[in-house]
Formats: structure tokens, C-alpha cells, sequence
């Protein structure tokens, strides 16, 4: 499969599929777009067109090629019945609502329409593709390729083989996603997959600080923007993304992990999603967005920040750590994966080696001692790379 000559489908023209398309095109590709809404493809459409008009504003792109681009795009209304317009597909990326039934129907559909050799790919946030891949008469050619949002502007791309994933279909999704520009990282179908998985105690150990009465959330943000580093704190980064989805999201890896404490959801969350409170699109979350609110202001406490931005990124490295154990990913690609997916200021293994990984047990075993939680656990490997004074980076 040679990049631009193989046609690429996408199904589901929302948020995710239209981003997912402009990619395709702008690297050459024909692409055939389709949603079973009517007229969501042409919404999509026109949303594509302003992106690249914005490109052309730029002087990041030149008006014949943003042309060319939407020339090579073909929309098409589809039901999981009518799908001929994929014949020719040598990649399918669905990208429609996260809700597994109706990817396994729509991947059923797609096998009986697209070429043996054609790749069917899933842009899930949260589900098993194990269980995309059983749905369907081939699952070695069932494969997760998970974009962030906005796709266009967003680095990474996590791949995620089942474990009934051909290996050259992996490394086919993964040279396409290179030809893409985009940073590609390998991930084991496993729960949040790494961004997801790892990033959780940004926003739930946040959470427990807040619901002891540690520090308020404009004090929290503050100590992660500005001693942590990090672009956003995680309250306002939480209002961002809705707290329904958040919510959502640290659910879905709790259940995935058998209710591992560690991945517990907060109660408080859970309340202000009930409440209709989920951030930035109901103007009130964390924070009042209307208009005359008065934004709080932090406790600028050096000391009390520091103390805050150590334990939160002591459980991100613990769990960082903890995804290299259990092989979810290497060193390498979990650092890409946190730097180009989230954002981090540094790589969560090269910050712990960065603290030194003495100092980071010593945070998790107090943690854990003073709360008697298994929450706080220290990884395996953590432990060992202290006691062999070996690097979290190796
Ligand atoms: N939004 C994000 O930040 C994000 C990031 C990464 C991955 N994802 C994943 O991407 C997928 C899509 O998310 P989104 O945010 O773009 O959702 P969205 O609601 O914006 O778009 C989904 C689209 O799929 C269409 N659709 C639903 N069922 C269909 C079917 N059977 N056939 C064809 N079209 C169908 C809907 O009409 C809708 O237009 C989900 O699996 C989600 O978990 C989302």
C-alpha cells in the first residue's frame, strides 16, 4: 500500500471523522467521507473547506492545492446496508458514536463489501478491539488507530493491535499514520490504550486534593501551570473537555481494569456532571464562564504548590512506569505519547528519572502508608529500578 495511491474511507463525519479525512486528503489520498445523518456530509464538508481556507489565509497552503484536496473528497449518505461506496477502500476508518454494537455491525457490513486486504480501522477512545475484530469473519485486519482532538492539528496517533491483528496490517496503519505526519505510537488493546491510561491521575489525584480540602481549584490549576509546567491545570482542562466525557472516559478505564482503586472515579466529578455543570459548554463547570463572573484566585503558597505538583506527577510517573511493565508500550512510545498527546512539558520517565526515582517511591510509600490505599501503590518496576539504581528511561 503505497501512500496517496490507496483509497481511504472514513465513516462518521463528526468531530473526529471530518478532522480524520482532511488529514487523508491533504496527504493525497482520495477519500470517501459518509455519515448516516442526513446532510452531516455536507456539514462536515463545509467544515473542511473552512479549515483549508484558513491554511490558504495562512499562507500555510496555496488555493489550487486546498482545490485539489476537496476534489479528492467524495461524500456519500450511508446506512450499515448501503455501503458500496467502500469498494474500493484500501483503509476504512470508522469514527462513528462510541457505542460497540454499532461498530461491530458497521465493521460486519464493511467486510462484505471492501477487498480482503483492506484494513478496517477503529478510532475508539474507550472500546476492546478485540471485541471490533471477533465481530467480525477477519480479524486480522480489525486495527485501532486513535487520533486526537482536532485530528488536523493534534501529533499523535496511537495504534492498537488486537491481539488477532496481522502484524503487517499494523505495519501498514503505522506507515500510513507516518506518511500522515503524524507521530505514531504502538499500544496494546488495553484500557485508555496509553494517553488515556496514563493521564488519569492528572485529573483524579487533582480531585482527592480538592476533595480534602488540600488547596481550592484555582490554587490547583496555578500550582500545575505554573510550578508543574503543564499548559492547562486540570480543572480548567477538565471544564475544556465537558466533564461528562472526562467522567465518562475514567469510568470506562476503571470498569476496563476490573475496578482497580487505582483508577476510582470522584464523587465530586460524578456530582457536578448530575448537576449539569460540565464545563466550558454549559458556561459553568469548575468555573463560571458567564459573562460578569468573577474568575477566584489562587493561594499563591510556593510551598503548597510544590507539595501539590509532586504527588500529582508522582502518580503520573508511577503510572507511567506501570504501563512499561505491563508492556502496554515501550519507554519511548510513552513518552511521545504524553508529550505529543497531551501536551506534557516532559516526558513522565525522563521527569522521574529528572526528581531521581528514590524520591518518587518515597512519595507513593507515604502516600500510600498515611492513606492505607491500594490507590497509591508503587509500580513493580519503579521499585525495582530503585533498587537496582537503574533509570526509568532506560
Ligand atoms: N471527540 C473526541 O475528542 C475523540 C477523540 C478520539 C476518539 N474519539 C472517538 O471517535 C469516535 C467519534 O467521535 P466524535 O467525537 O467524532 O463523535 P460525533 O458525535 O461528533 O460524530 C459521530 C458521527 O457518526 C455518525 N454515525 C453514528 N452512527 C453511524 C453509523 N452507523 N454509520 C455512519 N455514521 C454514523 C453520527 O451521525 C455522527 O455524525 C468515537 O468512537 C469517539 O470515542 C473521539
Amino acid at each position: 500500500m503505497t501512500t496517496g495511491s490507496v483509497t481511504v474511507g472514513v465513516v462518521g463525519a463528526g468531530a473526529m471523522g471530518r478532522g480524520i479525512a482532511q488529514v487523508a486528503a491533504v496527504a493525497g489520498h482520495r477519500v470517501v467521507l459518509s455519515d448516516a445523518r442526513e446532510g452531516a456530509v455536507h456539514v462536515a464538508h463545509d467544515a473542511i473547506r473552512s479549515a483549508l481556507a484558513r491554511e490558504v489565509s495562512k499562507g500555510r497552503m496555496d488555493q489550487a492545492r486546498a482545490d485539489d484536496v476537496l476534489a479528492r473528497l467524495e461524500l456519500a449518505e450511508t446506512t450499515s446496508r448501503e455501503l458500496d461506496a467502500f469498494r474500493d477502500c484500501g483503509i476504512v476508518i470508522e469514527a462513528v458514536v462510541e457505542d460497540l454494537s454499532t461498530k461491530q455491525t458497521l465493521f460486519r457490513a464493511l467486510e462484505g463489501v471492501v477487498a480482503r486486504d483492506a484494513i478496517l480501522a477503529t478510532n475508539t477512545s474507550s472500546l476492546s478491539i478485540a471485541a471490533l475484530g471477533g465481530a467480525t469473519g477477519h480479524a486480522d485486519r480489525v486495527i485501532g488507530m486513535h487520533f486526537f482532538n482536532p485530528a488536523p492539528l493534534m501529533a499523535l496517533v496511537e495504534i492498537v493491535p488486537a491481539i488477532t491483528t496481522a502484524a503487517d496490517v499494523t505495519a501498514r496503519t503505522d506507515a500510513l499514520a507516518s506518511a500522515w505526519g503524524k507521530t505514531s505510537v504502538v499500544a496494546t488493546d488495553t484500557p485508555g490504550f496509553i494517553v488515556n491510561r496514563v493521564a488519569r491521575p492528572f485529573y483524579g489525584e487533582s480531585l482527592r486534593i480538592l476533595e480534602e480540602g488540600l488547596a481550592d481549584v484555582a490554587t490547583i490549576d496555578w500550582a500545575m501551570r505554573d510550578v508543574g509546567g503543564f499548559r492547562m491545570g486540570p480543572f480548567e482542562l477538565m471544564d475544556f473537555i465537558g466533564n461528562d466525557v472526562n467522567l465518562a472516559v475514567t469510568s470506562s478505564v476503571f470498569e476496563g481494569f476490573f475496578f482497580d482503586p487505582r483508577y476510582r472515579p470522584s464523587l465530586t466529578q460524578r456530582r457536578l456532571v448530575e448537576a449539569g455543570l460540565l464545563g466550558r459548554k454549559r458556561e459553568r463547570g469548575y468555573y463560571d464562564y458567564r459573562a460578569g463572573a468573577a474568575a477566584p484566585e489562587p493561594r499563591r503558597d510556593r510551598g503548597l504548590a510544590e507539595r501539590i505538583v509532586e504527588r500529582v506527577v508522582a502518580m503520573l510517573i508511577n503510572e507511567a512506569v506501570d504501563a512499561v511493565r505491563l508492556r502496554v508500550a515501550s519507554p519511548a512510545d510513552v513518552e511521545l505519547a504524553m508529550t505529543k498527546g497531551v501536551n506534557y512539558p516532559r516526558g513522565l520517565l525522563a521527569w522521574g528519572d529528572r526528581i531521581g526515582p528514590a524520591s518518587v517511591l518515597a512519595t507513593l510509600d507515604g502516600l500510600q502508608s498515611e492513606y492505607g490505599e491500594d490507590r497509591y501503590r508503587p509500580s513493580p518496576l519503579l521499585r525495582a529500578s530503585v533498587r537496582d539504581q537503574r533509570p526509568l528511561l532506560g
